[in-house]
C-alpha cells in the first residue's frame, strides 16, 4: 500500500520557517504494508526500528536522551502487549518496521508515541497512524488520545494543528489532547469490546517506559 500526500499550499497558521514537511509524491515513498496490532514475535523488528531512529529523532519520540537498552526494553513491552502497538512494515524480507504509534491506557484517557522512518516520512502516514490508534482507544471506550510533545517538535506540532489537537504547555512539555470522537467522526461508531481492562499498567513500565511522571501516575490513581 502506497501512501500520497497532493501537495498543497501551507495553511495560514503555519510560518514558513516551522512547516518543513515535504509533501511527497506517489512512488518518492517506498511501499508499506497495512498497519496491524503488535505482537510477541515483533519485539526484534521494533527494536531495529527504534535504532533507526536518529539520536535526535530518538529524543524527540522519548521527550529526552534514551540508551540503547531502554529501546531494548520498550520493543520487549510493545510485543508484549503493553503499551499497545501499532504497527506498518514494508514488504521486504523480514518485514522491518517503518512506522509506529503506541498506546497505554491511563484510566479514561490513553497516552500515544509515535515515529516514522525519515524514508516514509511526509506522506501522512503519522495522521493514518494517529486514526488506527483512535480507532483501538474507542473500542475501550477511551474518548482521548494525549501525546507528550517537546516544544521544539515542529513536526508534532503541526500534526496537532492538522488534527485538531488542544495544545497546552505543562512544565516545559506541550501536551497535545487528541479527540477520539472528531478523528473519528467520519466512522461510524462501534461498540466498546473491552469494559472491564484495567486501567493503568505497571506502574513503573509507565513511568520509564512511556513520557509520563509522577503527577499522571497520581492523576491514573485518582
Ligand atoms: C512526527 C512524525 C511521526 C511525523 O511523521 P510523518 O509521517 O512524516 O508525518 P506526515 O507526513 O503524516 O505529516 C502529517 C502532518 O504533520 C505535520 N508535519 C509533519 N512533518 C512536519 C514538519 N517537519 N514540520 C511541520 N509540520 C509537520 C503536518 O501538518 C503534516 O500535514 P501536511 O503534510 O498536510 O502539512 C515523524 O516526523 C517522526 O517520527 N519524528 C520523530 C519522532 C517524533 O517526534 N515522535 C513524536 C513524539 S510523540
Amino acid at each position: 500500500m502506497a501512501f500520497f500526500m497532493a501537495f498543497s499550499p501551507p495553511a495560514p497558521h503555519f510560518s514558513r520557517m516551522e512547516h518543513v514537511a515535504l509533501h511527497k509524491s506517489p512512488g518518492d515513498v517506498p511501499p508499506l504494508m497495512a498497519m496491524r496490532r503488535a505482537g510477541p514475535d515483533d519485539a526484534d523488528r521494533i527494536y531495529e526500528h527504534l535504532l533507526r531512529l536518529s539520536v535526535e529523532d530518538r529524543s524527540l519520540r522519548f521527550c529526552g536522551a534514551v540508551r540503547e537498552p531502554t529501546l531494548r526494553r520498550q520493543a520487549e513491552n510493545v510485543a508484549a502487549g503493553y503499551p499497545a502497538g501499532l504497527i506498518a512494515c514494508s514488504p521486504e524480507p523480514g518485514e522491518p518496521v517503518r512506522g509506529m504509534i503506541e498506546a497505554a491506557r491511563i484510566g479514561q484517557w490513553a497516552e500515544v508515541a509515535l515515529s516514522v522512518e525519515p524514508a516514509w516520512r511526509g506522506a501522512g502516514l503519522a495522521p493514518k497512524m494517529m486514526l488506527a490508534a483512535a480507532r483501538w482507544a474507542r473500542l475501550r471506550g477511551i474518548h482521548v488520545l494525549e501525546a507528550l510533545t517537546l516544544p521544539e517538535n515542529g513536526a508534532m506540532r503541526g500534526l496537532g494543528r492538522k488534527l485538531g489537537a488542544r495544545s497546552r504547555m505543562d512544565d516545559g512539555m506541550i501536551r497535545q489532547k487528541f479527540d477520539v470522537d472528531t478523528l473519528l467522526r467520519d466512522e461510524p461508531a462501534a461498540p466498546a469490546l473491552e469494559a472491564g481492562v484495567p486501567p493503568v499498567g505497571p506502574v513503573a513500565h509507565l513511568a520509564s517506559v512511556t513520557n509520563h511522571r509522577p503527577a499522571d501516575l497520581r492523576r491514573a490513581a485518582a
